[in-house]
């Protein structure tokens, strides 16, 4: 489908041939029969303002944004929402009533994708561990915040970083130096790694999983690979895991809605396509 009618939508960035996003979105644009086309605008830095005046055109209905400019896209905004604000990036922007809005769904993906996956696990009250403070930290921070957990730790080799992210909530959030986090492992429910250490081709993450309680959660948002030496390892523990996949699908579901007002599914079948195709670009 291609007429007057036909919505348009994109991922916008520089460099971007790796992403998914056109792979998810046309698979749901196809599955719920939408007239729309997702594609990819890889653009150099001088062509972002006319990308962003080209927004406010009645057939463009947003896009997604990723690296380098989910900080540089905020000023052509007509409206940041909280989420947005408080990462101090956008990876999401939709238009409604007339003006340019910008939104980040990191974290209320990585929080959906929990939920889905593990139903029972109690957030309210939660001891959690991050590791790593760069933006995809403080997006998940801020939803575990507000998701009701009682202590999130976070562990930093720049330490820094970490007491940044803490200024949100000083109350739950607590920075920790990288050489302090084997004191934490054992006390917490839910560990997250948001570093890139463990990512095909990077150092590997060394982690005492084995200190872990039996029950605790352990995931990494990493996905590539896709099993990260950290979740096998703790999958030989036993330890319950959550894995990057789920969160780059879930965090892709919000845009959907805000364009196309329909809330797509995170289905099996959705799953094995991006897998598949993750595999055969490995
Ligand atoms: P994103 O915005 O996607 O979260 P990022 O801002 O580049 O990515 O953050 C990457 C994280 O991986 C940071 O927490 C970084 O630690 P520093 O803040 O000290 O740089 C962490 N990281 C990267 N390489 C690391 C390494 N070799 N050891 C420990 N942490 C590392």
């Amino acid at each position: 489908m291609n007429s007057k009618t036909t919505r348009h939508v994109c991922v916008m960035g520089h460099g971007i041939t790796y992403s998914r996003s056109p792979l998810i979105h046309n698979y749901w644009i196809s599955k719920y029969g939408v007239d729309a086309e997702y594609g990819v605008c890889d653009l150099a830095e001088t062509e972002l303002p006319g990308f962003m005046a080209s927004i406010r055109d009645s057939s463009t209905l947003g896009c997604n944004v990723t690296i380098p400019y989910k900080q540089a896209v905020i000023p052509y905004l007509d409206i940041v929402d909280d989420a947005a604000r408080i990462t101090g990036s956008v990876n999401t922007i939709y238009r409604s009533n007339g003006l340019v809005r910008g939104t980040s769904t990191d974290g209320t993906g990585y929080v959906d994708h929990l939920q889905n996956t593990h139903p029972d696990f109690q957030l309210k009250g939660a001891r959690i561990l991050i590791l790593g403070a760069g933006g995809a930290a403080r997006s998940i921070a801020d939803a575990l915040v507000k998701s009701g957990c009682s202590v999130i730790y976070i562990a930093n080799r720049t330490v820094q970083k970490a007491e940044q992210i803490a200024g949100l909530q000083p109350d739950i959030i607590k920075p920790l130096g990288w050489d302090e986090l084997a004191s934490k492992v054992g006390l917490v429910d839910l560990i997250i790694n948001t570093t890139s250490l463990g990512m095909t081709g990077r150092q590997p993450l060394l982690f005492p999983v084995e200190q872990t309680r039996q029950d605790c959660i352990v995931s990494d948002i990493v996905y590539a690979p896709l099993e990260t030496e950290l979740l096998a390892r703790a999958r030989t523990l036993g330890r319950p895991v959550l894995d990057g996949l789920g969160m780059l699908l879930h965090q892709a579901v919000p845009g959907f809605h805000l364009w196309f007002g329909i809330r797509p599914l995170v289905t099996g079948d959705l799953r094995a396509l991006v897998e598949q195709d993750l595999l055969s670009h490995d």
